[in-house]
This record gives structure tokens, sequence and C-alpha cells, in this order.
């Protein structure tokens, strides 16, 4: 492994682990400003628990870290003992990570939020398209060079314009999802979600009232109470929960049957929320059921049978792959490690912009066990 590992700036005081190479100059600069020896793994395999805790050693003060790693109790425990005050984990999502067993052992555990939210949602909107159009499908018959001319009925999809979107999960990620799809598509909105969202049902009735003005067919926004209501009346369905105990498996055999046999579902957030196995069964039986994944249950391995199904699209978990958005992450990754090992306090804001620029307020953007930690916040 060591042959993978570059060191910068080794006369620095506070070590730091990063264990994938991040795009971007300024993540690095941030940590170098802050007096960091930033020891960085270029390898492109995903390392192990003991890779990492080899990589800890017994002198770290923090780790940036990726959403394929375990960053269970016995890894808090050896970034503890080596003197390690802060982990930051390369993602908005940290389902990976055992935060309670950070909170522990005083571990405080930074994440990456506001700026892949547009980022990811276009691609919940990329993968709809490609799922209703077939784009991908049609791609592989021009590829076989199967073309032999126009036809009528020639990869029949289905036309989503003023349909009805239903959006699980109305986060960050969620609610930009279900704005490109109402006001670019002027679909009807369903949601469903423990709180209620009055930001988004407000932009929804404002759209509306503007459609109508116009005298075009107007839309309504609703949150429901049984997921059942949106499964039975939703063309298109995306997923954008947060994955807990409550998600896994929130899609299952049932949840799919209760759909409309000519349904797009969409998944960007993460793959245990789907039961994958019986994601492919039911896609095997309807021809005419379209799905767009980004994510797998068992990545990165997919469930037996997926990949030969004609009718779902598939990507390597690219959701907020753009450039801008993989560098600000890495940015917002090396804020919240300067913020911790200086002892600033955490941001308590949603606006992440501040901290892109070289001139960003002397706080961690965005720690998950602030308040389990007591850990002083400020306000934007
Ligand atoms: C990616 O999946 C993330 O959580 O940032
Ligand atoms: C992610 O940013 C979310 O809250 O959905």
């Amino acid at each position: 492994m060591t042959e993978h590992w570059k060191t910068l700036s080794a006369s620095g005081e506070h070590r730091v682990v990063v264990t994938k190479s991040l795009p971007g100059q300024l993540w690095l600069e941030v940590l170098q400003d802050a007096d960091c020896r930033v020891e960085v793994c270029h390898s492109r395999t995903v390392l192990t628990g003991k890779e990492i805790r080899d990589a800890i050693g017994d002198r770290c003060a923090g780790v940036i870290g990726q959403l394929t790693e375990p960053w269970d109790a016995e890894l808090f425990s050896r970034l503890a003992e080596a003197g390690g005050k802060v982990y930051s984990n390369y993602a908005v999502g940290y389902d990976n990570v055992d935060v309670d067993a950070a909170t522990r052992q005083g571990i405080a555990v930074g994440n990456t939020p506001g700026v892949l939210t547009e980022t990811t949602a276009e691609l919940a909107v990329a993968l709809t398209f490609a799922a209703a159009r077939r784009v991908v499908e049609a791609d592989r018959f021009m590829r076989k060079e199967q073309y032999r001319g126009w036809l009528p009925d020639l990869f029949l999809g289905e036309l989503l314009w003023n349909k009805t979107v239903g959006v699980i999960g109305t986060g960050r990620i969620g609610s930009a999802y279900a704005r490109m799809m109402v006001e670019g598509h002027h679909m009807n909105l369903l949601y469903y979600d423990p709180s209620p969202n009055p930001s988004l049902e407000a932009a929804v009735r404002e759209f509306d009232r503007y459609l109508r003005s116009g005298g075009e067919q107007g839309i309504f926004c609703r949150r429901v109470e049984a997921l059942e209501e949106l499964l039975r009346e939703a063309d298109v369905i995306s997923l954008h929960p947060a994955l807990n105990e409550q998600t896994r498996h929130l899609m299952g055999a049932r949840e799919l049957t209760m759909m409309k046999e000519n349904a797009v579902l969409v998944n960007v957030s993460r793959g245990p929320v789907i039961d994958e196995a019986a994601l492919v069964q039911h896609c095997a039986t309807h021809p005419e059921f379209r799905v767009g994944l980004d994510v797998y249950e068992q990545e990165p391995d997919m469930a037996s049978g997926l990949s030969e199904l004609e009718n779902v699209v598939l990507a390597p978990h690219i959701g907020s792959a753009t450039r801008w958005t993989r560098q600000g992450m890495a940015v917002l990754a090396a804020r919240n490690i300067v913020g911790v090992l200086l002892k600033y306090p955490a941001w308590d804001g949603d606006d992440m912009r501040p901290f892109l620029s070289p001139e960003s307020p002397s706080a961690a953007p965005s720690l998950v066990n602030r308040r389990t930690l007591n850990w002083p916040v400020t306000g934007q």
C-alpha cells in the first residue's frame, strides 16, 4: 500500500490523512495554511478497515475519508488513540459512519452538504428521462447497427409533461429535483416526508399561479400521509431519503407492485432503500416499468440479473460528479478538519457558499454531531 501514499508539506504540525486524492487545489491550501502535514492515498481501490488503521498509525489529528469506507467504532477508537479530533466524510450522506461511536470518543464528524444539491438533482432528472425515453436502450440499438429507418412505433416511451411526480424525502436534493420536474415539466407533485415542507409547497403554489395567470393548465402539490397513495398515483417516483432503519428496503416487492405498470423509478440516494432482488424480479415481469439507478445495495456489485434488464438505466454512483461540486466538497471537507483543529465554532446555517472562497468564515462548515458534542455554533 505504502507506494500509493504521498506526503505534502511534511513539516506541518497536524498530521491529516486523506484516503483518496481529491479534485482541485484550494482544499490542500486550506489544510496547508493551517499547518497540516497532509498524507494522501492515490490508490483507486477502496481501502479496507485495516489499511485505514495502518494509515492512521499512532499520530493523526484528522482524516478525510470516503463513503465507501466503514467508519465504525474500531476505526474511531484507533483515531482517538492517535490523538484524532475530527473525521470528515467526503459526502453529504454519512450512513457509513457510526456517529455515536465518534461522539463517544469526542471526535467531530463533518460532511459536505449544499454544494452537491443541484448536481445530484440534475443526475436524477437525467436518469428520469433516460428511463422514460429509453435513451440508453436506443443507444445500444444504434451501436449494434440495428437501425433500418424511422418507424412509427420505434422505442415508444412515456411523456412526463403535466403528469405526476412523487418525491420520497424532500431534503435539499429531493426539493431541488421536485422543483426541476415541476417547473421544467409542469408536473404535479406528491411528496412523502416525515416533516411538511412549507417552502417547497409555496414554490409550487407560486408556479401554479404563474401558469394559470398565463392561461395554462395549473398544477398541484400534496404531502401524502400514506406512502401507498404516492405509489399508486405517481408516474415518476424519485427516492431522496437518508438511509436509516426506517428507509432500508422502503421499496420492496409490495411497494413496487402498487406502482403503475408503466411508471419510472429513480434512485440517486442509497442503494439499500430499494430491495434490489425484488426490483430485478419486478422489472423482469413488467417490461413497461422503467428504472434509473445511480446506487446499489452492495456497491460496487449489482443484484444478479440487474445488468441484463433492458428497462433499467445504470450509473456508477456519480450523483455528485461534476467538477465544481467535487472541488467544493473537497474544500468543505478540508474546512471541517481545520475548523475543528483550530477550535472554530460550527456553522449553523444551510448556505455553504461562503466557505468556497478563500476568505471563508472562521467556522467548521458542517459538523453533524455538533449538538451532541456541545460544540459552540455560529450563525450566518
Ligand atoms: C454521495 O453519495 C454523497 O452522499 O455525497
Ligand atoms: C442533501 O443535501 C439533502 O439534504 O438532501
